[in-house]
């Protein structure tokens, strides 16, 4: 392909993650264990009798049911399991947009969905959320973008790399933009149970429009990436489309992982997870933030709302794409450049981690910053 828009972050992060002493790339808190999902031998027991037969494609029932059961009115038949949140994502572009057809997603922002529109041949047009003020969504910008051609508006709420939550003024812009010219409209949600200041989950936009999909997983709110496992919940009709481009991608999510998924969502363990991972964010989030202040007007930030993860703005002169690769070579630390993200002189720096190792990796990121400024 030869327009091929590689996912920047994503490759620089498989390559180099596992390679350094402090990882400070990941947008979610310190995974869970094993463990602490099936604490009970006898669970443990029945989990060494499972078969690795194919699992139901679409999600085994009971995980679509209580997925569903997170979302008012919503049933099994709304709910497609998917291999996280990014296949949810790429087989959603894939239902929603044709070659030639025009998307407008919102900036900064995880870049998949940006990405994977432009290799799917879709245009893609962006609308800004404003730095200048917290990171509030700039309407103005949002109506600019969504014109008569749009066929899909796309955002990430809680947004990654900010963390900001849009109000509901916010939301109802949104939607106002994609109902003016009949757009779909696609919800990356996948930080919501991850807040920071509040044990309110951050409302979906589930319930707002009726051409949705909203689209999350187990990786971030519920600290189980290695899971792999995502979902959709839309209109049936819409879903069961999304299903047949999910059979040429991955068939099935693994065996073992609708089983513990069906756990990780279950009323008794889910508040339990979002409860581990909220405390991860607002332990970390101090410890960040008292580093940034002991280097005096060095950064700027919004403090995050949701997701553990922060992006300051920096005021030296290197571009984040260099501080990062030095960053890796010289001190064996990784963050993500705000280059990643089309912003630059940011870093996203993750800080839902143990508080030893945030603090080694700070330091790490503190000499770099040091011994450029020499
Ligand atoms: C906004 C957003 N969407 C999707 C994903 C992919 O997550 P998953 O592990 O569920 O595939 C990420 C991962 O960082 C993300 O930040």
């Amino acid at each position: 392909m030869p327009n091929f828009q590689p996912f920047v972050m994503e490759r620089m992060m498989s390559k180099w993650e596992n390679q350094v002493d402090y990882n400070l790339s990941e947008s979610g808190v310190h995974p869970a264990t094993v463990r602490d999902l099936v604490p009970d031998p006898g669970q443990v027991e029945d989990l060494l009798s499972t078969e690795f037969v194919y699992s139901q494609a679409n999600g085994i029932p009971e995980l679509r049911e209580r997925i569903a059961a997170l979302y008012p009115g919503a049933t099994a038949d709304n709910v497609l399991v998917t291999v996280g949140c990014i296949e949810a994502n790429l087989i959603s572009l894939q239902t929603l947009l044709e070659p030639g057809d025009e998307m407008a997603v919102m900036t900064p922002n995880y870049l998949q969905v940006w990405g994977s529109a432009k290799n799917l041949g879709a245009s893609v047009t962006t609308f800004d959320l404003d730095a200048d003020r917290a990171w509030a969504l700039d309407v103005d910008s949002l109506n600019r973008a969504v014109t008569e051609k749009t066929k899909l508006v796309a955002v990430c709420n809680p947004n990654n790399p900010t963390g900001r939550i849009m109000t509901s003024a916010e939301m109802d812009a949104v939607v106002a933009a994609a109902e003016r010219v009949g757009a779909w409209l696609l919800a990356d949600e996948v930080y919501s149970g991850a807040e920071r200041l509040t044990d309110e989950v951050t409302p979906t936009f589930w319930g707002r429009y009726d051409k949705l999909f909203a689209n999350n997983s187990l990786s971030k709110a519920y600290g189980l990436p290695g899971l792999r496992v995502g979902w959709i919940v839309g209109p049936p009709d819409k879903v069961d489309e999304a299903w047949a481009r999910h059979e040429y991608t991955t068939i099935t999510a693994p065996t073992l992982s609708h089983n513990l998924a069906t756990i990780a969502v279950s009323p008794d363990v889910r508040p339990k997870l979002l409860e581990r991972t909220r405390g991860y964010i607002r332990r970390g989030y101090p410890i960040l933030e008292e580093w940034m202040q002991s280097h005096g007007d060095l950064f700027s930030i919004v403090p995050p709302d949701a997701a553990a993860i922060a992006f300051p703005k920096y005021r030296i002169d290197v571009n984040s794409t260099t501080f990062v690769e030095r960053l890796f070579k010289e001190k064996k630390a990784l963050v993500a450049a705000g280059d990643h993200f089309n912003v630059d002189k940011h870093l996203r720096i993750s800080f839902g981690l143990p508080a030893d190792y945030l603090r080694g990796g700070l330091d790490r990121i503190h000499e770099m910053f040091a011994d450029i400024a020499d």
